[in-house]
């Protein structure tokens, strides 16, 4: 896979961000999300490939845009699977909290699990707890793994879980068991993947959350040598049916990082609103910063870019919504 192909892919998430960014807080998550939709399916029309959306905002007919099985990108010869996720956490996004970003991975054909949307119960750690995490062993004694892996004591290290009653008792034991706890409202990619950066200050990220954004973690993941386990969670018959017609017949199956994105992947994202990962966009006169992270498994070259765009060069990434629009004050003093 051409390795500009990486940077290509930063111009689209910076595409996304940009365009919610511009909707961080107003409490309209659909608009959020649609903005991000529309400027990373323009962008991604620019892009050197002939690419496939196995993992996007929906099937054919519940999403006009990205829906699984587009095929995007400018024609060229390099065929790839796509998974996007324009706007991960968009209620997050509308409420101005912490955590959002904007995401897209790439695998060769066939490189990634063809993911329901439905739950997945994941851990996922970063290079330094490699092969320390069990799905099946209890909370506290992966948290005992991962500290002798990482040479520290279980009190040292932060665990990022999504706020969700379903994890009351995990919580619970982490408690006991003396973890720092981080809950998120939304959002466990971000998460995923700062375990993997050192200094990110998170440790693990574990519980339950959605497929689609299991395989986009796990891409990011096995770009930065993490580890990750994953469980499929299916809540009724109709999921399953649903997870057989995409090809899924181990139900009971635990998938590993290299399972759920296989091939040279590549992994791109840009953050929306501050986290623990990437800080959020940022508005100047006449312009906007951002600060993404690019990354493949090939080298495993991790890139964090900050980026300044011009409005006035650039003004089809200013997407302001029309009626919200208020223009800056002039200078008084
Ligand atoms: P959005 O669809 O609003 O972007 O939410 C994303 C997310 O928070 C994921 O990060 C997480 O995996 C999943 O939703 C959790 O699902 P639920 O809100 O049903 O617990």
């Amino acid at each position: 896979m051409d390795r500009n192909l990486a940077l290509e892919l930063v111009r689209v998430t910076e595409a996304a961000a940009l365009a919610c960014g511009r909707w961080v807080g107003k409490g309209n998550k659909e608009a959020a999300d649609d903005a991000a939709v529309n400027a990373m399916r323009k962008t991604l029309e620019t892009v050197g490939i002939s690419g496939t959306v196995v993992i996007g905002e929906g099937e054919m007919d519940e999403a006009p845009m990205l829906y699984i099985g587009e095929k995007v990108g400018n024609g060229a010869h390099t065929e790839v699977d796509i998974a996007v996720d324009p706007l991960e956490g968009t209620s997050i996004c509308a409420k101005g909290m912490n955590g959002a970003i904007a995401t897209i991975a790439l695998a060769p054909k066939g490189g990634f699990l063809h993911a329901p949307d439905m739950y997945m119960e994941k851990i996922a750690v970063g290079p330094g707890a490699r092969g320390a995490i069990d799905i099946n062993a209890p909370a506290t004694v992966n948290l005992k793994n991962v500290a002798v892996a990482k040479g520290c004591r279980v009190e040292d290290l932060t665990v990022v879980i999504l706020d969700r009653p379903r994890h009351d008792k995990t919580v619970k034991e982490l408690r006991k068991a003396g973890a720092r706890i981080h809950l998120i409202s939304d959002g466990d990619v971000a998460p995923a993947i700062a375990a993997a950066v050192e200094g990110s200050g998170v440790d693990l990220m574990m519980g339950i959350g959605g497929a689609p954004e299991g395989v986009l973690a796990a891409t990011a993941l096995r770009c930065m040598g993490g580890d990750m386990q994953a469980r499929l969670v299916f809540l009724n018959q109709e999921e399953r049916d649903r997870a057989r017609a995409m090809g899924i017949d181990d139900f009971d199956r635990i998938y590993r990082a290299e399972d759920l994105a296989r091939g040279e992947v590549v992994f791109a994202a840009t953050g929306v609103t501050n986290g623990d990962l990437l800080r959020g966009v940022r508005y100047f006169s006449g312009g906007a910063s951002t600060h993404s992270i690019v990354m493949r498994s090939r080298t495993r070259t991790v890139r964090f870019i900050e980026t300044r765009h011009f409005f006035d060069f650039k003004p089809r990434l200013d997407q302001a919504p029309a009626t919200q629009e208020t223009p800056c004050p002039a200078k008084t003093f």
